[in-house]
């Protein structure tokens, strides 16, 4: 007869010490809930590919801010969709933009609620790039003056964290000098040190209404296959001052999220972007994966993967079935 030594399911087999010697657990702590703000009054419209997230208008957003506040998320994100669009989304950098007046409307209400914006070009330009266009391309150096202009503004309005999404290099220490030099060194950034030109954003670009008119994002953002251009795209960030390195997006990207969190010495955080959030939501109104389920051990991925934080759509429901003792 052969008896194994060490027997792995002996500790599986009570719930009480499956529970103690868990290795990883969630928190409403780490959850960051992204929020899109549009320009006008009254609106509350969802986004057909993502089930319970809407485009709203300033009032119904503050209620929504309130609302996941309320149930443990301690911040969102927001992304403003703008009364007019041009060339060089000046909507992104004016003191009575969508996402300035935003803020100060969260701030007011909802206080303690930590506001980190998106800075960005694609949601405030016609053409839907995120910078400058100049010949054919994103030019990145004048990008980067508008968006140091853009995290400057969220900063003056009230905004507790910027997080730059542009893939421009050398953006961050352009934000952290004009945040610096304006009296807001205290500002946190968190930048979106590893982005891959995904497909995974396509709900998002419903969402944001920031679909590029002509081309691709691949001249800016990384090429899936790379994971070594992944370490140097993070290091690159780290020198310029970055305080939180995020990959994005999450589930496809992992093995990222790990060699981040291994390499360096910052807080990691991944994004569980809209195309991941929408597969979700799709299979389990087919009735084909329990949701609350497959939710939380997405959720538990990430942090064995060594994410500390997690920007989700499922905030609210993570915070609302951690609360249930999930
Ligand atoms: C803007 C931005 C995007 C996302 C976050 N910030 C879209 C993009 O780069 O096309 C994607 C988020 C998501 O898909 O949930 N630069
Ligand atoms: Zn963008």
């Amino acid at each position: 007869m052969f008896y194994p030594v060490y027997r792995a399911r002996r500790i599986r087999g009570k719930e009480v010490f499956r529970n103690m010697v868990r290795e990883t657990a969630i928190s409403a702590n780490d959850l960051i809930y992204p929020m899109f703000s549009a320009f006008g009054k009254g609106i509350k419209k969802e986004i057909s590919s993502m089930p319970g997230i809407y485009q709203q208008s300033i009032e119904n957003i503050v209620e929504e801010a309130q609302e996941a506040y309320e149930l443990g998320v301690p911040a969102v994100i927001l992304f403003g969709i703008p009364e007019q669009k041009d060339a060089m989304g000046s909507d992104a950098y004016s003191e009575s933009g969508i996402i300035q007046e935003t803020i100060r409307a969260i701030k007011k209400e909802v206080p303690k609620l930590a506001v980190i914006t998106d800075v960005c070009m694609c949601e405030y330009t016609d053409h839907g790039h995120c910078g400058v266009i100049k010949n054919g391309d994103v030019d990145n150096d004048e990008t980067l003056e508008l968006l140091a202009r853009e995290a400057l503004s969220h900063a003056k309005a009230g905004a507790d964290m910027v997080a730059p999404s542009d893939m421009m290099d050398g953006r961050v220490a352009a934000i952290r000098e004009s945040l610096d030099n304006n009296g807001f060194n205290h500002i946190p950034l968190m930048s979106y040190a590893v982005k891959y030109a995904s497909g995974y954003y396509g709900p998002f670009r419903e969402a944001a209404e920031s679909t590029p008119q002509f081309g691709d994002r691949r001249s800016y953002q990384m090429d899936p296959g790379n994971r070594l251009e992944a370490i140097r795209e993070a290091r690159m960030d780290v020198e310029e001052g970055a305080d939180i390195l995020m990959v994005k997006p999450g589930l496809p990207y992992l093995d990222i999220v790990r060699e981040v969190r291994n390499e360096f010495n910052l807080p990691t955080a991944v994004y569980n972007v809209s195309g991941e959030y929408s597969m979700v939501k799709a299979a389990a109104k087919m009735g084909w994966i329990d949701e609350d389920r497959v939710i939380m051990e997405t959720m538990m991925s990430f942090k064995r993967a060594g994410a500390d934080l997690i920007l989700t759509y499922h905030s609210k429901e993570v915070a609302k079935l951690l609360r249930k003792g999930y």
